[in-house]
């Protein structure tokens, strides 16, 4: 495996895969990589003749400056779980070289965006859209791979790549890895304390529970109140929002037949000081 720093080295590398005909899959991260972000780079790995992981902290998504500065990095490890998983380019660049100049472009990624994490995080789509828009050009992928725990995001990313005419693309969304304990994969876990650590797997119980409510006929409006009200009685959780959308449009439904392409629901729950994000399809 090769680190690469510079991105005129990462387009050097992969015009000459594209010149050859080799198909190329990308895995953005943010790096502190864990067994999920490991999922989506073998997956990446059967499919593809290259793969490129990308490693960056992305200042622009960030709207909360302490959430940035806490953000863990743990750079050689990230590189040596690459190398083990056989990764052809780890692509670790610094802040000024991805941003030579400060990016100021707005993508008007309409309602898939406006709802849940766009409402509460104001600017963070706007600034994922710009760093993966950035990646996508740099690194020509053939296929690019998404954890399913940031379920909205993925739909932020299909409008992103429809505006910016990604059409020959293949975005492909990847299951939730989680802990034996139902506890999705994220890289802010390591941020709980043991007594959060504790609290958290409750999230997943709650969700699953209220595949049952739904099957004993509870309207989206009622699982969403009884999620939220159950998640808070937990010691130390405090549910953000639950939200229950359409798995498409991301928009929040009333009533199950709304969600014409399968309904989703989304949660986010403050476990101490973190920020969890977990979802459950119904
Ligand atoms: O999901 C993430 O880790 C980030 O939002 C991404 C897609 C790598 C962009 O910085």
């Amino acid at each position: 495996m090769e680190i690469i720093n510079t991105v005129a080295s990462l387009k050097e590398k992969v015009e000459k895969a594209r010149k050859e005909g080799k198909t190329i899959g990308l895995v953005p991260t943010m790096g502190a990589l864990h067994a999920g972000h490991r999922s989506l780079v073998e997956r990446a790995r059967k499919e593809n003749d290259i793969v490129v992981v990308s490693v960056f902290v992305n200042p622009t998504q960030f709207n909360n400056q302490d959430d940035l500065k806490t953000y863990p990095r743990t750079e050689e490890a990230d590189a040596e779980m690459l190398r083990d998983c056989g990764v052809d380019y780890a692509f670790m660049p610094s802040v000024a070289e991805m941003y030579p100049e400060k990016d100021t472009r707005v993508f008007a990624l309409g309602p898939v965006a406006e709802v849940m994490e766009g409402a509460m995080r104001p600017g963070h789509f706007n600034g994922v859209a710009q760093v993966v828009s950035k990646l996508f050009a740099m690194a020509q992928p053939t296929r690019a791979y998404f954890g399913e725990k940031d379920f909205q995001q993925i739909a932020v990313i299909r409008k992103m790549a429809e505006l910016e005419g990604f059409t020959e693309l293949e975005i492909v969304d990847c299951p939730i890895v989680r802990e034996p304990d139902g506890l999705a994969l994220s890289s802010r876990n390591v941020r709980l304390t043991p007594e959060g650590r504790k609290a958290a797997p409750n999230i997943r119980r709650v969700l699953v529970e209220s595949l049952d409510e739904k099957a004993r006929g509870m309207s989206p409006v009622e699982v969403k109140a009884s999620v939220k009200a159950k998640i808070d009685a937990v010691d130390g959780l405090t549910t953000e929002y639950y939200e229950i959308v359409d798995a498409l449009t991301m928009q929040p439904v009333a009533t199950w037949a709304e969600a014409e392409n399968g309904a989703v629901g989304c949660v986010t729950v403050y476990d101490g000081d973190v920020r969890l994000i977990d979802n459950i399809r119904y």
